[in-house]
């Protein structure tokens, strides 16, 4: 009889037809001489197939092993939902073959690698572990997120753009620039589109990206990358306020769109059963009060010193102190010496800018983002005074003359996003193929 292509993904809504699917063995189970449980995945989902009598004494059902691709026809019906029938329906199986085999026994991935293999094994077999469950569910999210942040830009009126990631200028300081040949010239890959994004204001209104930025980040943490997605967003015509309105938005309306998904539903209850959605509005909370926060409860310096006004607030005691509030926190009003040039600085108190980071309890800053400087000459002598030659930038600087306004944005770092949404360790988990020092491989 006539057998339907289906993925796995649409086996509820093709109950009691007969149909084929084709997929990887997940799971395999041996009962007796005359039953197989075959648990298939397609990337669209798990689905149980049950093998009986004559259709597992082949050579090909006593030599199967998981991996291995097989494509399976059969019937599907309801069962109980359970760990080997997920979605409650398993296929009765009444022809199938084989279509690529993998290696069995010790030489089964499964058996070669597990989770206590060392990190750099389960690194260098990436493209493997991959397939694993936990993997794949991240990946999923990880599609799902990036739809609801284009949702979201959709539904307010922000137009994407590709800017160029080859670029000869720098955004976030010299240190971290992956420089490279251009046909003979000097060039970088970019930190950040940002300056690109501000250029399009005039052409196109509000503008946002999601592109690959790159940092030669030379040390190991849990969330530096060397290429990572970034998510930027530029508004004209803003003041401080709506750009700190508008995050707070983005990321409510990313978290809704992903729980209003059944999928998003799934796959959260299966990587971060007890995220817990943030109040808004979100806790804002000044630079200074951070060093204040930081003094009283006694974290320090590694030499013992405590935080005072003008430092850098590194990553360790960021986190602790995010933990500790235990919620989303806009931090904002950095002193213009640890920020980036660009920055503009409050009208009330000209040490400090109108520059803002999100913090997430697990990960800590997870958005960068500021208001511009919208005058010329301001912004010619912010570059003198980052020791930066502005001359090439004329690009950038001449949105200044040609009808300048008051603008700002900001980057948010995808895989800290999802560090943060998943409750994943390290960034490197919420990305294909991690990139940070020491790995470019696979
Ligand atoms: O704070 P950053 O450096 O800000 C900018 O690049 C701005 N020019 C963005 C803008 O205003 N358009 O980076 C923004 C975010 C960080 O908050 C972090 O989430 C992420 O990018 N990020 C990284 N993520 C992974 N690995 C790295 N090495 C990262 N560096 C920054
Ligand atoms: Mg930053």
């Amino acid at each position: 009889p006539q057998a339907m292509k289906i993925k796995i993904g649409k086996a509820t809504a093709s109950r009691d037809v007969r149909v084929t699917v084709s997929g990887w063995v997940h799971r395999l189970r041996v009962q007796g001489k005359d039953m197989m449980f075959v648990v298939l995945r397609d990337g669209t989902g798990f689905l149980q197939c049950v093998l009986t009598g004559r259709l597992c004494h082949t050579y090909d059902a006593l030599t199967l092993s998981t991996e291995s691709t097989i494509q399976v026809f059969g019937t599907i019906k309801k069962v109980p939902a359970g760990k080997n029938a997920p979605d409650g329906h398993e296929l009765i199986v009444d022809y199938w073959k084989v279509l690529g085999k993998a290696p069995s026994g010790d030489d089964a991935f499964t058996n070669k690698l597990n989770k206590d293999s060392n990190p750099d094994v389960l690194l260098d077999n990436r493209h493997l572990t991959i397939r694993g469950e936990t993997a794949s569910a991240v990946l999923k999210m990880r599609a799902l997120v990036l739809q609801a942040f284009r949702a979201f830009y959709q539904s307010t009126g922000v137009t994407e753009v590709n800017p160029p990631l080859m670029v000869q200028t720098q955004v976030e300081g010299g240190s971290t620039l992956f420089s490279f040949k251009y046909y003979g010239e000097d060039a970088y890959l970019t930190q950040s589109s940002q300056l690109y994004l501000e250029t399009v204001l005039p052409s196109i209104g509000d503008a946002y990206t999601i592109s690959e930025s790159f940092r030669a980040e030379k040390s190991h943490t849990r969330r530096h990358l060397s290429q990572y997605t970034h998510i930027e967003g530029e508004l004209g015509f803003i003041t401080f306020d709506d750009l700190l309105d508008h995050l707070e938005q983005m990321i409510t309306f990313v978290l809704d769109y992903v729980f209003a998904d059944e999928l998003g539903k799934t796959l959260m209850a299966e990587l971060n059963p007890d995220f817990q959605r943030p109040k808004t509005p979100f806790r804002r909370m000044k630079y200074v009060d951070a060093i204040a926060w930081l003094k009283e409860h006694k974290i320090t310096k590694e030499d013992g010193t405590s935080y005072e006004f003008g430092d850098d607030i590194p990553e360790a005691p960021e986190r602790r102190m995010t933990d500790t509030i235990g919620e989303p926190i806009l931090l904002t009003r950095f002193p213009a010496e640890i920020k980036a040039f660009y920055m503009k600085r409050c009208g009330d108190d000209k040490r400090v800018t109108e520059s803002v980071d999100v913090l997430m309890p697990g990960v800590g800053e997870i958005v960068g983002g500021s208001m511009r400087i919208a005058d010329h000459d301001e912004l010619i002598a912010a570059y003198h005074r980052e020791g930066l030659d502005p001359a090439p930038y004329y690009w950038y600087t001449e949105q200044r003359k040609f009808g300048t306004c008051e603008h700002g944005g900001y980057g948010l770092g995808l895989e800290r996003f999802l560090a943060w949404l998943l409750n994943r360790y390290t960034v490197r988990e919420c990305c294909l193929y991690p990139r940070f020092m020491g790995r470019c491989t696979p």
